[in-house]
């Protein structure tokens, strides 16, 4: 484990499009960057709790106080130590089914966008956090956003997906003139796509490409019955017995974070 907080790179996966792949993203990219020998904390900031639940933690999305749902609305109270559990792959800090209620008191707290960066602000012991965003825009979603300023975008490769990441990158400006941040996209990851590729996904491709490629690296994390078998089983991939033929794409964008970690601190 690295010994201090400067090291620490923290990711946002957020679309606020919903079903894009981004829970399943963030569990694969834990599993892609452990397996690179690399200590991760999975967050998940949505009380949806799919990933707190797909990795095992049923009892920890229903649980009482303290959580992360209290420790959201008063972060200086609480010991990290207390919302983290651990799994064979990474740790957890799991969603918890109140969490429901945080996007409306967040709106009325004092600094209500600002809580997740400063519930992180003691995390250590570890190289990368990654935080799975709620499907929608809203202080939950900017908590996020905030909180890592880094971003990994995933989006499917429909038409759909412009307008939905343009909606994005207008919230990225807003949060980034209010809060006088820069919020960096990291990666995109083309999500539910399979070869051969239709007409539409095509030219969607082509569309990443051109407004991307330059600044933005762009993967491909295709379909495969052996990602839903591993979610089910409660790991990633590179957890799972069974080969995917998707590892080779994860451990590039892995390989991507890890040589570019100077940029993400
Ligand atoms: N590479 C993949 N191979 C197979 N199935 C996938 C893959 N990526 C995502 N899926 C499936 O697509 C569906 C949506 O994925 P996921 O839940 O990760 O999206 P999401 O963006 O987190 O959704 P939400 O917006 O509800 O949070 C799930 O059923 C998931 O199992
Ligand atoms: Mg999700």
């Amino acid at each position: 484990m690295p010994d201090n907080t400067d090291n620490l790179s923290k990711l946002a996966v957020s679309n606020q499009k919903g079903g894009v792949g981004k829970t399943t993203d963030a569990i694969n990219i834990g599993g892609a960057l452990n397996d690179r020998g690399q200590d991760v904390l999975l967050w998940d900031c949505d009380p949806q709790g799919y990933l707190t639940m797909g990795v095992g933690f049923d009892d920890a999305y229903t649980a009482d106080e303290p959580n992360q749902y209290s420790a959201m609305l008063s972060p200086g109270s609480h010991s990290l130590g207390d919302l983290i559990l651990s799994h064979e792959e990474f740790d957890i800090v799991p969603a918890t089914i109140d969490m429901f209620q945080l996007e409306q008191e967040l709106v009325t707290s004092m600094k209500g966008r600002e809580k997740l960066s400063t519930l992180m602000e003691g995390l250590e012991g570890y190289d990368f956090v990654i935080v799975d965003a709620p499907p929608s825009l809203g202080h939950l979603t900017d908590n996020a956003l905030l909180a890592c300023q880094n971003l990994i975008i995933p989006a499917e490769a429909e038409d759909t997906s412009i307008r939905a990441i343009d909606i994005l990158f207008k919230q990225i400006e807003t949060l980034e003139s209010n809060f006088s941040v820069d919020i960096n996209e990291e990666a995109i990851v083309v999500s539910n796509i399979d070869y051969p590729l239709d007409g539409e996904q095509k030219e969607m491709l082509q569309w990443f490409e051109q407004a991307f490629g330059e600044h933005v690296p762009i993967f491909e994390f295709r379909n495969r019955a052996a990602v839903k078998r591993a979610f089910n089983e409660g790991v990633s991939i590179f957890g799972h017995d069974e080969e995917c033929d998707q590892e080779d794409e994860l451990r590039r964008l892995a390989t991507y974070l890890i040589d570019n970690k100077g940029d993400l601190a």
